[in-house]
């Protein structure tokens, strides 16, 4: 057994030691009792967007394949796949390990691996998931021949890895614009045996929070025509990729018009966020197709001065790349003071919260945020009930 092998199965091992399963509590409680900051999720908006999104891309012919890089929660990827998702992404091996150790069995891996370690943690996965449920499926993007041969050399001829061509338009992420490395990695994943050649990938992320639903619209069928094109070279060897599958939250209403993709990998429309909001819907206004489900509860610890007071949520209890969280009380204004801190001030009509109040905010972009927690306070009915965990959280491998 080599270094890397033996390193896969301890951390397989210890990602399987992470509770996922929902915890009740004793009584239920309001949300005042909760220990603050708290990551707070609405049950039942989580459930009507689920519903309203599988519902909406239907109507297209086309189906989710939920990221789980949002929640990182297999319960609520459970959920996704009860109501019409054909299967669940997992931006990394970890996050993988996780889904599969909780029983999800159907993940596409969204990011290239290009080292042996997470080879053979792909290799496991595969086998760990179809000794658990013959019909499952673990998927991986591939975006070079030598990350292909890494894989190879990992992967024996009994398992059944799937393989999918990361295609690369314009971002320059992630991926491949090559058409002779495309070919070439159809060739290899077809002909190999342990491998499947599954389909295509290509995620324009650059697009997702362009301003305006216009704009989006515009430039992502650009971005898809030129996948079109790598399609049909593709088609024209012989190759046929079963799944065509891309797109996010801020091009749902985009993408499912086209014809050849198969399904999309949505993501942050579990949640919404206050970096989603505002990137104009459709007829102009507020991106609001989904409910807001997640929220960081706080409490106002200080008043130091009359001009503000102070909640005990700062840097740990919200992601910092995408501006302030939003105060769902109006009126107030939130603003980072440090990693345990922020300062909320009033504005306009507004006024200050008293001391031991609670705050409810908006998180600025919701995946990061989740990352920093380790469960879900759930929310049903106006009291909070259950704890779910979040056994892929801080999994960023
Ligand atoms: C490869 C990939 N697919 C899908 C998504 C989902 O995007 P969103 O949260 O905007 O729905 C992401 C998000 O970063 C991603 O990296």
């Amino acid at each position: 057994m080599s270094r890397s092998s033996r390193l896969a199965a301890d951390l397989l091992a210890y990602v399987t030691r992470r509770p996922w399963q929902a915890e009740p509590l004793s009584e239920p409680l309001p949300l005042d009792a909760l220990p603050t900051p708290a990551l707070v999720l609405d049950a039942d908006a989580l459930e009507r967007n689920v519903a309203r999104m599988a519902a909406f891309l239907a109507q297209y012919g086309k189906a989710p394949r939920p990221h789980a890089k949002t929640h990182k929660c297999p319960l609520i990827a459970k959920s996704q796949l009860a109501q019409g998702a054909v299967g669940i992404c997992a931006a990394k091996t970890g996050e993988a390990a996780a889904l599969v150790a909780a029983g999800v069995h159907q993940v596409l891996v969204t990011s290239p691996v290009a080292d042996p370690l997470r080879a053979e943690l792909l290799a496991a996965l595969a086998r760990q998931a179809r000794d658990a449920d013959p019909r499952s499926r673990i998927d991986v993007v591939v975006d070079s021949m030598s990350g292909f041969e890494t894989l190879r050399r990992c992967v024996s001829s009994a398992d059944d890895l799937g393989g999918v061509i990361d295609i690369d338009v314009a971002m320059g992420r992630t991926g491949t614009r090559e058409r002779d490395q495309i070919l070439a990695l159809a060739d290899a994943l077809s002909s190999t045996p342990g491998f499947r050649f599954a389909g295509v990938q290509h995620y324009a992320g650059q697009v997702m929070h362009l301003d305006g639903w216009d704009a989006r619209s515009a430039r992502s069928r650009e971005l898809w025509q030129t996948v079109e094109e790598h399609v049909f070279a593709l088609r024209e060897r012989g190759f046929d990729p079963g799944i065509i599958t891309g797109g996010g939250t801020g091009t749902f209403d985009i993408d499912c018009r086209e014809r050849m993709i198969t399904d999309l990998q949505v993501g942050s429309y579990v949640f919404m966020d206050q970096q989603y909001r505002v990137i104009g819907a459709s007829g102009g206004g507020l991106f609001e197709p989904f409910e807001q489900s997640l929220s960081v509860l706080a409490t106002v610890i200080s008043q130091p001065r009359p001009s503000h007071v102070t909640v005990d949520a700062g840097f740990k209890a919200f992601a910092v790349d995408a501006g302030p969280p939003q105060p769902l009380t109006p009126g107030l204004r939130y603003r980072f003071a440090g990693d345990e801190h922020g300062v909320v001030l009033a504005e306009g009509e507004g006024t200050l919260p008293t001391l031991g109040a609670r705050l409810s905010f908006v998180p600025p972009h919701c995946d990061p945020t989740v990352n920093l927690y380790d469960a879900y306070w759930v929310l049903r009915d106006g009291m909070v009930r259950e704890r779910w965990p979040i056994p892929a959280r801080g999994l960023s491998w």
